[in-house]
């Protein structure tokens, strides 16, 4: 009997070796599930001294996932975290460390120049075969790939902080973006654990594209005195299950980061109105009020 195969011609060979550049809040979530998930990993920051600090951070949010893992088994968790560490190499080179790299995922400063300089130099010197994908929350993907010649092994990878708890992963094409690096990316996405989503290079991709405008119109209410954060938090979570509202939300994302996203977006689309910075997001951030990271934003926060 004949058995019926189906074709793996089309079927994504999995990406092993993954270099995560840029070692700070979401490099770190990154690279640390990468390793879980049995990749070979190597971190890369501008200092050692960063990646010290990202190694500890990764240490500390292992010991938290090892103890949900494992909660009765102090030896399991031990192993599981060593053998997690074991795969992850930390380098201040990125030339040392795309040699092998079947993936090289971006999340450092959000900066479009900065970011295109370490593409021009990564594509230098990366493989051929090296699938390229940024992180960025709020920069054209396409911009950002521009400065290489492998647009077709180009992708956005969007996580969400933080990331060893987040499931969603959005990956987005640009229009140069070939089936087979697509079909990679969302291999890639599923081996980590995540659902992944995949949206074009419009943006704020999915979730930031509703989710911003959905924070002004709550900001923006506030601020005409129509209902108090906390009643409008209220609302939201009963009304609507979100498991937050929209200024424990924005507090804990971290209001200058909010800001920051909505500053580019408006000057890069000034047409899209609801992408306008609301007047007392730019207050609280200019009185160093950036949410629970400093204390207080929306909310006000008792020190730990
Ligand atoms: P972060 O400031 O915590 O970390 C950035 C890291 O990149 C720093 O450790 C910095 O030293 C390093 N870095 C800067 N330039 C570098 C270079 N040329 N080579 C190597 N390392 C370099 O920033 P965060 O929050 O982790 O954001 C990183 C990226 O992820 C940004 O593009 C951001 O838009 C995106 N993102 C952020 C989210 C968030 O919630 N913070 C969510 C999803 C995406």
């Amino acid at each position: 009997i004949r058995k019926f195969v189906t074709s793996t011609s089309t079927m994504s060979v999995a990406m092993k070796n993954i270099t995560v550049i840029g070692g700070g809040l979401m490099g770190s979530g990154i690279a640390q599930v990468a390793a879980q998930t049995g990749h070979n990993v190597v971190l890369v920051d501008i200092s050692e001294d960063l990646l010290n600090k990202s190694q500890n951070n990764i240490h500390k949010s292992l010991e938290r996932v090892a103890k949900k893992k494992y909660p009765t088994s102090p030896e399991d968790s031990q192993k599981f975290i060593s053998e997690t560490l074991s795969q992850l190499t930390l380098n201040t080179k990125v030339e040392d460390a795309v040699k092998t790299s079947d993936l090289v995922i971006e999340a450092i400063v959000e900066n479009l120049d900065t970011k295109q300089k370490l593409f021009y130099n990564l594509d230098m010197c990366a493989p051929e075969k090296t699938i390229f994908a940024s992180n960025t929350s709020s920069l054209p993907i396409s911009e950002i790939a521009f400065s290489t010649q492998r647009k077709d092994r180009f992708g956005g990878l969007h996580f969400f902080n933080p990331v060893p708890v987040m499931k969603l992963l959005e990956v987005i094409r640009i229009p140069e973006t070939s089936d087979e690096t697509y079909n990679k990316l969302i291999a890639f996405g599923k081996q980590m654990g995540k659902q992944t989503v995949t949206c074009k290079d419009t943006p704020g991709f999915i979730v930031n594209r509703l989710l911003l405008p959905y924070m002004s119109e709550a900001i923006r209410m506030m601020e005409r005195g129509d209902a108090s954060c906390r009643d409008i938090d209220i609302a939201m979570k009963l009304g609507t299950g979100y498991p937050m509202g929209p200024f424990e939300l924005a507090d804990y994302v971290g209001l200058d980061t909010t800001k920051f996203i909505f500053d580019g977006w408006y000057e890069r689309y000034p047409e899209m109105t609801q992408f306008k910075t609301p007047d007392l997001l730019s207050k609280l951030v200019s009185e160093g009020k950036f949410g629970q990271k400093t204390g207080e934003g929306f909310y006000v926060y008792e020190k730990k």
